[in-house]
């Protein structure tokens, strides 16, 4: 019995995945609600119809033989030298001109030449499924870095050993990716990334990611280099260190009213307001203290001023909720890199929960410590 795949679907499907892989979202399904409705809009307003690129047939490769490492040092120029040509990944007609998913980084940028396409298929090509058991390394720290890995589902422990001492630092759950900083920095693996669970990655070998992502990076330093020196939370980082901040930014686009954040959410990102506005609002309280429907308003973020650390600084739920006001752009950083890179600042971020308790107490009258909102 043969399985007939509908066309358009694969080409469809990966163009989502590809937009994942550079914008690296927390979270896949509100990405693809996105993804897919700013497609159907951008085909309603332009009249595309299918055409026979997407009949084009694609096999992805998922067994694949690993390429030799790289022992370069010199950062990412080296295995291709025309980085400013740059274009991110593009799959077909429906995802060309795309400009809030799919053109995030640059959407003034067009370019009708077919290198996108090419770069797509090889990221494609290189994709491979590895199955995990529990238990299983699948890095272990001080390695050289072969591949990149993109979780598909299940749990994985991350554990960074210091001064003999390994201690778990975090965890993903069914969801982000991992293994980039070896690639990226040719250095050893900075952490062992263990399976808790039985589990699927995708991988991508280290001179695929290095020809197509770090090509991204490269363009998304130049785009964003300039605005993340004038944030004033980053102040205290070293020039190298907002480097590495940049190359773990994503970009979000919100039309006015999405709701960025919800209370009482589990947090997974830290947000920096590129442009536009950021409404922060609260669920009033009662006299006793109880959770009222009404939402109040906190404040306002603007450009450059961030939001959504405090659930990360506590571990707990988020406190507010967070709604664009018209168009807003924010740069958007998964927990892990905010816990890796975000140390320095974090004395700052602290001492901004002191201010955020000041605020409720003269909204709501009644002290509330979000440190510890149990209490
Ligand atoms: P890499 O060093 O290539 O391999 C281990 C990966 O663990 C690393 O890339 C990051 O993707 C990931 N990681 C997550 N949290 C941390 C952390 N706190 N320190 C270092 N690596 C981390
Ligand atoms: P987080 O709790 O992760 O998500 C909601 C965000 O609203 C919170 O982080 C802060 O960044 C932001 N915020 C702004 N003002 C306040 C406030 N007074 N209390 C709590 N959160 C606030």
């Amino acid at each position: 019995m043969s399985i007939e795949i509908p066309p358009g679907l694969t080409e469809l499907l990966q163009g989502y995945t590809v937009e994942v892989l550079r914008q690296r979202p927390p979270d896949l399904l509100e990405f693809a609600v996105q993804y897919f409705t700013c497609l159907r809009e951008k085909r309603l307003q332009d009249g595309v119809v299918a055409d026979a690129a997407l009949h084009r047939p694609h096999t992805r490769v998922v067994n694949f033989d690993g390429e030799p490492m790289q022992t370069d040092s010199n950062g990412e120029e080296d295995e291709d030298d025309d980085d400013s040509d740059f274009e991110p990944p593009v799959i077909n007609r429906y995802s060309r001109r795309v400009s809030v998913c799919a053109e995030a980084f640059n959407p003034d940028e067009e370019d009708e030449d077919t290198e996108p396409r090419e770069q797509l298929s090889q990221v494609l090509d290189a994709m491979f499924e590895r199955r995990v058991q529990p238990q299983e390394h699948v890095i272990d720290q001080g390695d050289d870095g072969d591949n990149f890995y993109v979780v598909e589902r299940g749990l994985y422990d991350i554990f960074v050993a210091r001064d003999g001492q390994s201690r778990c630092v975090g965890a993903y759950d069914n969801h982000g990716s991992f293994g980039e900083l070896a690639l990226m920095y040719n250095t050893p693996r900075a952490a062992t990334i263990a399976a808790t669970t039985e589990g699927a990655l995708w991988g991508l070998d280290r001179v695929t990611f290095r020809r197509i992502i770090l090509k991204n990076n490269a363009k998304k330093r130049k785009m964003f280099e300039a605005f993340v020196e004038c944030v004033p939370v980053l102040k205290s980082l070293e020039v190298s260190e907002r480097m590495k901040l940049v190359d773990v930014l994503g970009e979000r686009i919100y039309k006015d009213g999405d709701r960025i954040i919800g209370q009482g959410d589990k947090a997974d990102c830290f947000y920096i307001v590129e442009s536009g506005e950021v409404k922060i609002m609260m669920k009033s309280k009662t006299k006793t203290g109880q959770e009222g429907n009404q939402e109040v308003e906190l404040t306002r973020c603007k450009r450059g001023q961030y939001f959504g650390e405090l659930a990360l600084v506590t571990n707990k739920p988020r406190a507010a909720s967070a709604y664009a006001v018209d168009n807003v752009k924010c740069l958007v950083m998964d927990v892990q890199a905010f816990e890796r890179l975000l140390g320095p600042c974090m004395d700052i971020m602290k001492r901004n929960i002191t201010h955020y308790e000041e605020q409720l107490v003269s909204l709501f009258g009644s002290s509330m410590d979000l440190r510890d909102p149990g209490k």
